[in-house]
């Protein structure tokens, strides 16, 4: 990872946690206590924050001002959003996993019932911050990159061909789903929120998608490669749940080789910003070289 990464990463980290923990999420003790503190056990739990680091990575390149609190709103919801995904992702329904961010998962800890609430009232806190950006158009976006044609949909058939011989096609359509649309609209939603044309919009997408997509090969990549302690989740857990993966379908060498071209693709999209999109092209580099 760059030093300028590293530092943006920092920033936004110190920043958004500084805002969920002390104005956006409910306090732990306000009633009902339970799925409060179940909310911000699993915001706290040490992610790497980089759909916030993408808001503001995008905002403060399509020449978003410092000190804009619909921008700080917005990715704050985009954490809490993919906690929620989190949280339910985790479920003894879904993916059945003990252990997430190096800790016992949600549910594990605090039991089903409190952990698919403390998921649905982080994804309904961050729609209210959203609102608060006050950008209908913004809504839109994201309600898309997370009902059925997004996250929703990509956990669905994740789900249900467990153990099934699948075409490409509908592997690339969970990946693109489960994972690359919050990424991707992570990016769109800081472009918006700086007032970027349609144009701008559109290719920062698709650098997005292309990252997302990236995204998650290297997660199904780093299932088999890494180890716990570096990811903080159960490794192997895909094989042995029967899921369909990126090394499984195509196998390893040919997913790096994949995931390479997709973070091409996703830089090549930023080419004409020239050096003002430091950051987003050095991100695009560390989906490949991240080990956690
Ligand atoms: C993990 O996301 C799940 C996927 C969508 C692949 P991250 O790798 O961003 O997890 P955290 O937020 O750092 O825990
Ligand atoms: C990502 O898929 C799930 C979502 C984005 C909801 P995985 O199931 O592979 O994520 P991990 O490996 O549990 O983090
Ligand atoms: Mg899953
Ligand atoms: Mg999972
Ligand atoms: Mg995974």
């Amino acid at each position: 990872m760059t030093e300028a990464l590293k530092q943006h990463i920092a920033v936004v980290s110190q920043t958004v946690d500084a805002a969920l923990r002390d104005r956006f999420l409910p306090p732990g003790t306000e009633m009902p206590t339970s799925v409060h503190e179940a909310m911000r056990y699993s915001c706290f739990a040490g992610g790497k924050r980089a759909r916030p680091a993408l808001v503001f990575a995008a905002y403060d390149l399509c020449g978003g001002t410092a000190g804009d609190e619909r921008v700080l709103a917005a990715a704050c919801a985009m954490e809490m959003f993919h906690v929620f995904s989190m949280i339910h992702d985790d479920l003894p329904c879904i993916d059945d996993s003990d252990l997430r961010r190096g800790r016992a998962t949600n549910h594990r800890e605090y039991g089903e019932a409190v952990a698919l609430l403390a998921g649905d009232g982080l994804c309904l806190k961050a729609f209210e911050l959203l609102a608060m950006a006050g950008d209908m158009e913004l809504v839109r976006d994201v309600t898309n990159a997370l009902g059925t044609d997004g996250v929703v949909g990509g956990e669905m058939v994740d789900t249900e061909t467990e153990g099934k011989q699948i075409s490409r096609d509908t592997l690339d359509f969970i990946h693109t789903r489960k994972t690359g649309a919050l990424i991707a609209v992570s990016v769109r939603c800081g472009a918006r929120l700086a007032g970027a044309p349609e144009e701008t919009l559109d290719r920062l997408s698709r650098y997005g998608s292309d990252l997302g997509f990236a995204f998650q090969i290297v997660d199904d990549i780093l299932d088999v490669e890494g180890t716990a302690e570096e990811l903080g989740k159960d490794v192997g857990s895909d094989a042995a749940r029967g899921k369909n993966t990126y090394p499984g379908v195509v196998g390893l060498e040919e997913s790096k080789r994949e995931a390479r071209e997709l973070v091409s693709s996703a830089k090549e999209r930023l080419r004409s910003f020239g050096e003002r999109a430091e950051i987003l092209n050095a991100f695009a580099d560390y989906v490949l070289t991240r080990r956690n």
